[in-house]
């Protein structure tokens, strides 16, 4: 284990049995259709391309980048488009996937965008959510794990640009941004 993690909240394994399911999930939900699923970088990469090889139904894949945390450990509440997805999205079926749910706000200013560009649906999948750090309403249409309100990271999930590369979710020790 890395030393600046305090413990494995969630191991490779079950992590990754669990996004199959997800998956599975999806390809029933969307049965006979086409899916377009579009990652926000960076945190959510791990995550989607594990699910993505997991589903069934014919999928494409598409990337968006919004502005987040910084270097810090909580939201700013402002959400910039930084890079935005390249292709007309009028009559797809869009699945939006993030890391993790917070606050909720990013989620839900992408969704608002998205709402206005003609997509035949708009569904969110996230990795893991925090349900009681909520600040605004966004229930995700699917998601892996409900985590209690610690900063992780991980499979994607970052501190400061570091520990994406980890293969399981842990707990990051306070020591390493308490200074
Ligand atoms: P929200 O807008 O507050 O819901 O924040 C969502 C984004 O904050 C996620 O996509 C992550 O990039 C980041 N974030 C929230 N909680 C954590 C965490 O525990 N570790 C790392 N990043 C986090
Ligand atoms: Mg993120």
């Amino acid at each position: 284990m890395h030393p600046n993690i305090e413990r494995v909240l969630i191991d490779e394994v079950t992590l990754k049995k669990r996004i199959a399911e997800m998956a599975e999930e999806i390809s029933r939900d969307y049965a006979g259709q086409e899916l377009l699923v579009i990652g926000l970088l960076k945190g959510a990469a791990y995550f989607m391309v594990e699910l993505t090889q997991h589903l069934t139904i014919p999928t494409q894949i598409d990337f968006l980048k919004v502005s987040s945390y910084g270097s810090g450990t909580s939201t700013t509440g402002k959400v910039d488009i930084q890079f935005d997805t390249s292709r007309n999205l009028s009559g797809k079926n869009v699945l939006l996937v993030d890391d993790v749910v917070d606050s909720g706000l990013t989620l839900k200013a992408v969704r608002e965008l998205f709402a206005g560009r003609n997509c035949r649906s708009i569904r969110i999948a996230a990795m893991l959510d925090k349900k009681e750090r909520r600040l605004v309403k966004m229930l995700p249409d699917y998601y892996g794990f409900e985590i209690p309100d610690e900063f992780v990271v991980g499979f994607g999930l970052d501190y400061a640009e570091d520990y994406r590369t980890l293969p399981y979710i842990g707990v990051l020790k306070r020591s390493v941004y308490q200074k």
